[in-house]
């Protein structure tokens, strides 16, 4: 058996350190370089638990394993992000000096709630809050936090509304009016989630149509206000999307404000996705009016490099963030209010205990600027109109709409009536991930499916996506014959 003292050992901590380091560096090129044939080994749920488990049963059946051996079967049955074929769901491949900040942060497991507890984590959020706030154009009293992940950073955020629009204090004294908030059909399901966990049911979501691109349709947001009100409802939010999840679509994040403005509401901006198209000058004005927001969320792990979880929420006001939880916690601190202070970071958040989120993105500040942001942002985006200027070439595809972002849907089309070309397109993506070599997810919009890219590794080119649409086409006709 395995001492205690054995097992904390730094030197056996250098020595597997070195060695796994090694390990993740070789599979890294081999990713990145687009050597290593699969992006994903796909497996079924029911062969993972017989196979995989088995596989795994094996570590733990005795203690004293090779640990590099352990990680390596681990790294092959995982997905890649690094590789140029990767083009599925919204993560970005993380930067190596992120994932090394992510394994100091988890060696010194600092808890952040209190100030005590992680003096250097709690400097650095407060820094990298700072900047973002500055970027996105909030005057010197923006303020904020870092969290996991954007559906609770949209909860927060909403809770914040609330808290500053509701008529009655429900915070204090439980629920009252009846309430709402207005977002278009094109959102993320998180803030329809929001909505129901703050009790505001079906009512409480007023689904606003999106128009031709996918975006908001701010015309149609005074009469579904009126209506609202009319059948004793109190609105008191609008939630802008930038962008959209399905599609990446930009909500017209001026008209918005303007709206809000004019009706006293709050003004949130779901920018999980897309707020980091502040820091590309070429793509900002994708995000104009983002600065008129009362709050705005952005993961970095999405478009920033940065492991996952790492969302910012900002507020325009900071007393906000600073107002939004009023408890007290004793043994933590002595008053619940104290709007100006800003070290105890668990008067924020939902966590208490929290990682040190805040060394991941810091570190890559630290060492390369926000200029790794802007290359980073300008060059997905960038290759989306790429790739869809492509796909808008070939007579046999077809795009849902032109990117605004890093996300494109596009779909094969064939002239043959009798081909369901949804069944078709679901059929060629589920033959193309069991393949491997690419790996890309789908959507439905308004009944039709889409093949669904987001183009989140600036190692992927003209020559991986010109691959993939052949290789989506050679399937598709296998398929129809
Ligand atoms: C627009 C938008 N908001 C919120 C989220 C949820 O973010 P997270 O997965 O970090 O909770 C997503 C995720 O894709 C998104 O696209």
């Amino acid at each position: 058996m395995t001492s205690i003292e054995e097992a904390y050992c730094p030197e056996a901590f250098r020595r597997q350190g070195h060695a796994i380091v090694e390990m993740l560096a070789d599979r890294l090129s081999q990713s990145i370089s687009g050597k290593q044939a699969q992006v994903v080994e796909l497996t079924d749920p029911a062969t993972a638990m017989s196979e995989i488990h088995d596989l795994f049963s094996r570590f733990t059946a005795s203690d004293g394993n090779d640990l590099t051996e352990l990680f390596s079967s681990i790294y092959s049955r995982s997905i890649r992000l690094h590789h140029p074929r990767y083009l599925g769901h919204q993560i970005s491949p993380p930067l190596p000096v992120s994932a090394l900040a992510s394994l100091m942060s988890d060696l010194l497991n600092n808890g952040m709630g209190v100030f005590e507890m992680g003096i250097g984590g709690t400097v650095a959020e407060r820094f990298v809050i700072k900047s973002l706030a500055k970027k996105i154009g909030f005057g010197e009293h923006a303020d904020g936090f870092l969290t996991s992940g954007g559906t609770l950073g949209n909860l927060t955020a909403l809770l914040a509304a609330r808290r500053a629009k509701a008529q009655n204090d429900v915070w204090k004294n439980g629920s009252g009016n009846r309430l709402a908030l207005m977002v278009s059909d094109q959102a993320h399901y998180c803030i329809d989630k929001a909505a129901r966990v703050m009790g505001w049911g079906d009512e409480g979501i007023l689904l606003i149509p999106s128009g031709n691109s996918f975006s908001m349709d701010v015309t149609a947001l005074e009469g579904k206000f009126a209506a609202a009100r009319a059948k004793g409802l109190e609105v008191i939010a609008v939630v802008g999307s930038a962008c959209s999840t399905a599609t990446g679509s930009f909500d017209d994040l001026g008209a918005i404000s303007a709206f809000c403005q004019s009706h006293d509401l709050w003004f949130h901006v779901d920018g999980a996705h897309g707020a980091a198209t502040v820091y590309s000058s070429e793509f900002r004005d994708r995000v104009e009016g983002i600065h008129l927001a009362d709050s705005v969320t952005m993961d970095f792990h999405k478009l920033l490099m940065t492991p996952a979880l790492a969302t910012a929420v900002v507020f325009r006001e900071g007393r906000f963030a600073a107002q939004n939880f009023a408890q007290k916690a004793d043994y933590l601190w002595k008053d619940a209010h104290q709007e100006d202070e800003w070290h105890d970071l668990a008067r924020r958040t939902f966590e208490c205990t929290k990682s040190m989120v805040s060394l991941k993105v810091f570190t890559i500040l630290a060492m390369y600027g926000e200029a790794i942001f802007e290359q980073n942002v300008t060059t997905l985006y960038r290759s989306a109109i790429l790739f869809a200027e492509l796909i808008d070439t070939q007579p046999d595809f077809e795009l849902a709409t032109t990117p605004q972002s890093n996300i494109v849907c596009f779909r094969y089309t064939t002239p043959r009536a009798e081909v369901d070309l949804n069944e078709l397109n679901r059929t060629v993506r589920a033959r193309l991930i069991a393949d491997g070599e690419f790996y890309l997810v789908q959507t439905v919009i308004n009944e039709t499916a889409w093949l669904r890219c987001t183009v989140a590794n600036p190692f992927t080119r003209r020559e991986h996506f010109t691959q993939l649409l052949e290789t989506v086409r050679r399937v598709a006709r296998e398929i129809v014959g």
